[in-house]
């Protein structure tokens, strides 16, 4: 039944220490970061929005509270600065602001992806539902034919949800020797850049790794996710990883991967951020 449902909410686990970042997230949320002027969960947010989603639920953790401050109003701020040319600057929030809905939800153990997905059960119910991971930055193919321009991940992912009704996952190409940073698939292709999932396997040595195929911050999960979840013991790391559940999905029902369009950003890590920042400086703000 659950499956004929349209992707509504998505989840952003936002819980993660951000180790990489240290010192700047000894106090602040990783997601908080900005590219140029924006912080990364906005981004993130705009992408779900374009996907047609409207309800955002963040599984948060302690010293996130700047996550929900953000997505709320200021209005010591908005008073000082009304009528100002400075109030045009936070119109982007606004527009977010006023079309979305925001619930804040706390893993109260880090105890992986997976666990965070998990406890979103409470928000998302018996329907399918989108993740993304806010660190990695997706953008639109630079080169857009005006008359049908493709949308960011989450947009193709849902396109993607609503032909085949099961989970999918967005998988970039990335070096071998990287292998061990990612949950790597392999599978058959069934149309150009989309892979019927026959196996996964979360952060093998490259000598391990079935492919190259990596599994990126984007996902449409089904409600039976929370099913697998609940049976999937902790893997690498000691935590409950997505990858181990959605390889039963991949087993007992069916999950696609798809090489989407556009470019991603690895934001979690330093050389991504910044690169990032060039890009958004160089295509975004500056023109
Ligand atoms: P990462 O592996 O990137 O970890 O988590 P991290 O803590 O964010 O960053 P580093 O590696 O220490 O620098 C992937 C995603 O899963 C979320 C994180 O917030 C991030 O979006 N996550 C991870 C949780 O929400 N809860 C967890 O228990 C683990």
């Amino acid at each position: 039944m659950s499956e004929k449902l349209s992707v509504n909410k998505c989840l952003f686990p936002v819980a993660g220490y951000g180790t990489r970042f240290l010192p700047a997230t000894k106090s602040m949320p990783k997601e908080m970061l900005p590219v140029v002027n924006k912080p990364l969960i906005q981004y993130a947010v705009e992408e779900a929005m374009e996907a047609g989603v409207s309800k955002m639920g963040f599984i948060t953790g302690r010293g996130k509270r700047a996550i929900a401050d953000y997505f709320d109003n200021n209005y010591e701020l908005e008073t000082e600065i009304a009528g100002s040319s400075k109030f045009d600057k936070l119109a982007d929030i606004n527009h977010v602001m006023n079309n979305g809905q925001f619930i804040f939800m706390r893993q109260r153990a880090m105890l992986g992806l997976g666990h965070a997905i998990l406890t979103g059960e409470a928000i998302i119910g018996r329907e399918p539902f989108a993740v993304i991971l806010a660190d990695d930055l997706c953008v639109a193919p630079l080169e857009q034919d005006p008359s049908a321009p493709t949308p960011r991940a989450m947009a193709q992912l849902v396109e993607l949800y609503n032909k085949f009704h099961c989970c999918i996952v967005a998988i970039e190409e990335v070096p071998k020797e990287e292998t061990g940073s990612y949950g790597i698939i392999s599978g058959v292709e069934i149309e150009p850049g989309i892979y019927d999932v026959s196996d996964m396997v979360e952060k093998p040595k490259p000598e391990d790794a079935p492919t190259n195929m990596a599994i990126i911050g984007r996902y449409v999960l089904t409600p039976e996710i929370f099913d697998y979840l609940k049976e999937t013991k902790p893997g690498t790391n000691g935590e409950i990883q997505i990858t181990d559940a959605l390889k039963q999905v991949a087993k007992e029902q069916r999950v696609i991967a798809v090489k989407f369009e556009g470019q991603r950003f690895d934001c979690g890590s330093i050389p991504g951020f910044v690169e990032a920042t060039n890009y958004f400086y160089e295509h975004e703000f500056k023109g």
